[in-house]
This record gives structure tokens, C-alpha cells and sequence, in this order.
């Protein structure tokens, strides 16, 4: 299966990951549907790409506008969601709202996207999308980031079974280099989380949303690969 001619739906295609996963499909040959809450970045993304594409802006966790995103965009083939919203920190110390922001973007997102996707989908096409390795690795200050990526490939695995033929895979990043995602920690922080990881993982460095992007291709087009989770963490289960 390839890509040529399919049409595929990229949410979070404004940055990092969902970025590279947009130009990765159209230079394989699909009309690309970039995705987020923010015209600017989305439409950033769309500069770097030559073939057929879309731009349109939608809050994924919000489910009216999920519904009429669906009914403009009518029928497709792949879906990939890299929303995300980060909440990290020691549990008692986090506000209810960075709690309910994660669980927008990795709970309730995927939830509306997979309702709201599934009467349009093509029925040999896919859902991916994005939980990240603290799902199976958690650290201090990582128990909301370990939920909603553990519950997200819960979820994930459900839907591949209730919605075969189509294809549901989960996505599993280590620690990427993917721009702004980090930002969040400052520079010093995030240049020592890179070292150290880079340090302790065997594949001796951080990844690439190019990594992501070839593993997120393989996921769409490998017909018989479903309800499963991909790590692609330069092997950072095994540290
Ligand atoms: N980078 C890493 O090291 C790493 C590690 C583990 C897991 N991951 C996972 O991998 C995925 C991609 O990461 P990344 O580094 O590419 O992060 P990123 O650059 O922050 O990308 C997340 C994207 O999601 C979009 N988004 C967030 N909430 C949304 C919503 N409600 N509706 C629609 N779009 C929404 C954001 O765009 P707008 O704000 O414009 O909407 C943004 O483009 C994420 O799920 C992340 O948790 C990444």
C-alpha cells in the first residue's frame, strides 16, 4: 500500500512531529489535510510543501467543531494526531487545569477524532497517533503524561478491534528534538535532558521528527499492522 493518491489528515501538522509527518506524506504523494489550532504555523507547514494541501483549524478537543471539521472534510484515508498538551511536575502540585488540558489533547481528542473520523474513513485506511514512552517509563513528575499516553494506547487498541478493518496503531516517541515541545523546561534544562538521554540510550542520541515521520508512514501503509504501539525511542524502554 502507498501513499500515492491517498488522502491524508494531519492534526498538529503546525509543528514538531505533525510537521514532518505532513511533509513526509505529501513527498510520497498524498493531498495532505494540516490540522491545528493555530493558521500561522499550520500554514508555515504548508509552505514547505509542493502537492495538493489544506489548511484548517481546529481544536481537537472540542466535539462540535470535530463534527463539522469531519463534514467539510468528507472522505479520507489516514488519520495522524500528534496533539498534545504537556503537564508535568509532582502531582500535588498541579493545577486541575494543566491536568485538564492533557487529557483534552490525548484523551478527549483522539475520543472525538475516532467518533467523528470513522463513517469517512477509507475502510484499508488508519488512525495513528501519538503517546510517548512514560507510558511504559515513568519518572517523578510524570504521572499525568503516563496516564493519558497509557490510556491513550488503551484506547487505541480498543478502537482497532471495534472499527477493523480499519487500522488503529499508537506511535511511542522517546525523547525528541522536535522544536518547541521542549521549550516548556528552558534551554539549560532541555539541553541536559538531551545529553543525558543521549548519554543512556542505545541509540546514543535524541530522535528526529524525521524518525517519527518514517515510522508514522510505515504505520499507514503496512495493511497488516494494527492495535499496536510502535516504540520509536532510540530504545529508551531500556534504560
Ligand atoms: N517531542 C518529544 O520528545 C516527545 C516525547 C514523547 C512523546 N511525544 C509525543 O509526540 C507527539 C508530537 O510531539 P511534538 O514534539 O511534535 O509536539 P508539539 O510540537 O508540541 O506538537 C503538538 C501539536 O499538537 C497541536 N495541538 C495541541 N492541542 C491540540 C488540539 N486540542 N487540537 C488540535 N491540535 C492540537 C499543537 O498545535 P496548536 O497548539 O497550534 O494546536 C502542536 O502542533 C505528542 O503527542 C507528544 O506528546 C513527544
Amino acid at each position: 500500500m502507498q501513499l500515492e493518491g491517498k488522502r491524508v489528515v494531519v492534526i498538529g501538522a503546525g509543528s514538531g512531529i505533525g510537521r514532518s509527518v505532513a511533509v513526509a506524506a505529501s513527498e510520497a504523494g498524498a493531498s495532505v489535510v494540516l490540522a491545528g489550532r493555530k493558521r500561522e504555523s499550520l500554514e508555515a507547514t504548508a509552505a514547505l510543501m509542493k502537492g495538493r494541501r489544506e489548511v484548517r483549524v481546529l481544536d481537537a478537543s472540542e466535539e462540535t467543531q470535530v463534527a463539522a471539521f469531519f463534514e467539510e472534510v468528507g472522505s479520507f484515508d489516514h488519520l495522524v494526531s500528534t496533539a498534545s498538551q504537556g503537564a508535568s511536575g509532582p502531582l500535588t502540585g498541579m493545577g486541575a487545569d494543566a491536568i485538564q488540558r492533557a487529557f483534552a489533547a490525548k484523551l478527549w481528542a483522539p475520543v472525538f477524532l475516532v467518533k467523528h473520523a470513522a463513517p469517512r474513513i477509507a475502510q484499508d485506511g488508519s488512525f495513528t497517533f501519538f503517546s510517548g514512552f512514560r507510558a511504559g517509563r515513568p519518572a517523578v513528575g510524570t504521572s499525568i503524561t503516563s496516564l493519558v499516553n497509557g490510556g491513550l494506547e488503551a484506547f487505541t487498541k480498543a478502537m482497532a478491534v471495534e472499527l477493523a478493518p480499519v487500522r488503529l496503531n499508537a506511535i511511542s516517541p522517546g525523547v525528541v528534538d522536535s522544536g518547541s515541545f521542549w521549550d516548556r523546561l528552558g534551554t539549560e534544562a532541555r539541553e541536559r535532558l538531551f545529553t543525558d538521554y543521549a548519554k543512556k540510550v542505545p541509540a546514543r542520541r535524541v530522535g528526529r521528527p524525521e524518525d517519527l515521520a518514517s515510522a508514522t508512514l510505515f504505520a499507514m501503509t503496512n495493511p497488516f499492522l494494527t492495535g499496536t504501539v510502535i516504540s520509536v525511542d532510540g530504545g529508551g524502554l531500556l534504560m
